[in-house]
């Protein structure tokens, strides 16, 4: 069985495509992978992990061509061998969580097991990083790195490599990751941004530029265990990112609902334009208060820690 941890980009999702440091933790699920060989040639695909709604019919496309980058990339021959891949585990399929890198981890880890391959965790990254691509086009790199190691990383895309430290925190975290149950689309929104960019060329450059210098503050203030200032950072990265147009009405309504009831910091995480919201609650009681405020009005909450 191969494992891939679920993720939350805690600072400079977007940003880190054009190679500024970003910020992510392993949360405390995950999505695992059983390969079984059978008779015959081919892969079936038998995916039982919970999802959002709509996320497994919307993504299978693209989940399609991310086994095919992997298998070609993995040299398994499915010409003269059939395999059945199963995925489950508790993370939930959904936009936001690294839940396509944490299959793609489980998916390299278990053709290893099951067929003696050997791989390193760095194998397994590479592996996962070339099934990315079936999803994201020109992946950062940080989803499958979280998703591969765990842990609380800090992750700078340097060209065709990457430059990873980890990062300690004095203890867990608790916080809350608010679903708005929409389902996007990390190639067109990372696209999307791409264009903007190119037609707004000095707003972006100002707005990229405060990205650098906050993930290093924000570094800082995390490995200080000031929570407080590392909840302001959330909250100035998360105006930075609607800046660049990845924000949507009901991620700005849970970071609003989160920092209404206490949260020290609140942001949207990972691709935007739908998915999670990641709001900062240390201790059990603000991480119920603001779970609770979120289910009220409707919404999925996952409560869970990072720095694990
Ligand atoms: C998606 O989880 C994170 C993005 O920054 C894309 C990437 O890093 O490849 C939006």
């Amino acid at each position: 069985m191969g494992v891939g941890f679920g993720k939350v980009i805690l600072f400079n999702e977007h940003f880190v495509v054009y190679g500024l440091p970003a910020i992510a933790s392993a949360i405390g699920t995950k999505t695992t992978a059983l390969v079984e060989r059978h008779p015959g040639s081919g892969v079936e695909l038998n995916d039982k992990r919970p999802e959002t709604k709509g996320y497994k019919i919307g993504k299978a496309s693209q989940q399609k061509e991310s086994l095919d980058l992997m298998l070609k990339f993995m040299k398994i021959d499915t010409k003269n061998n059939a395999y059945r891949v199963t995925l489950a585990g508790d993370l939930l399929a959904a936009s936001g969580v690294g839940a396509s890198a944490a299959s793609c981890a489980a998916i390299a880890r278990a053709f290893s097991e099951e067929l003696d391959l050997g791989f390193s965790d760095d194998n397994v990254n590479e592996v996962a990083y070339e099934g990315e691509k079936g999803y994201h086009g020109t992946p950062s790199g940080i989803d499958n790195t979280a998703a591969t190691y765990g842990g609380l990383i800090w992750y700078k895309r340097e060209g065709s490599s990457h430059h990873m430290e980890r990062m300690t925190l004095r203890s867990p975290v608790e916080i809350v990751m608010g679903n708005t149950g929409l389902v996007a689309d990390t190639k067109a929104v990372v696209g999307a941004v791409k264009e903007r960019k190119e037609k707004e060329p000095e707003k972006y450059a100002r707005v990229f530029n405060d990205a650098g210098k906050l993930a290093f503050e924000a570094r800082k203030q995390l490995e200080g265990f000031h929570l407080e200032e590392v909840g302001y950072y959330m909250n100035e990265n998360h105006a930075l990112l609607q800046q660049i147009g990845v924000s949507c009405p009901e991620l700005d309504l849970l970071v609003d609902l989160a920092l209404n009831n206490g949260a020290l910091g609140a942001k949207l995480t990972g691709t935007g334009k739908g998915g999670y919201m990641v709001a900062l609650t240390p201790g059990k009681d603000l991480q119920e208060r603001v779970a609770k405020a979120m289910e009220k009005k409707g919404f999925q909450a996952l409560r869970t820690t990072i720095g694990v």
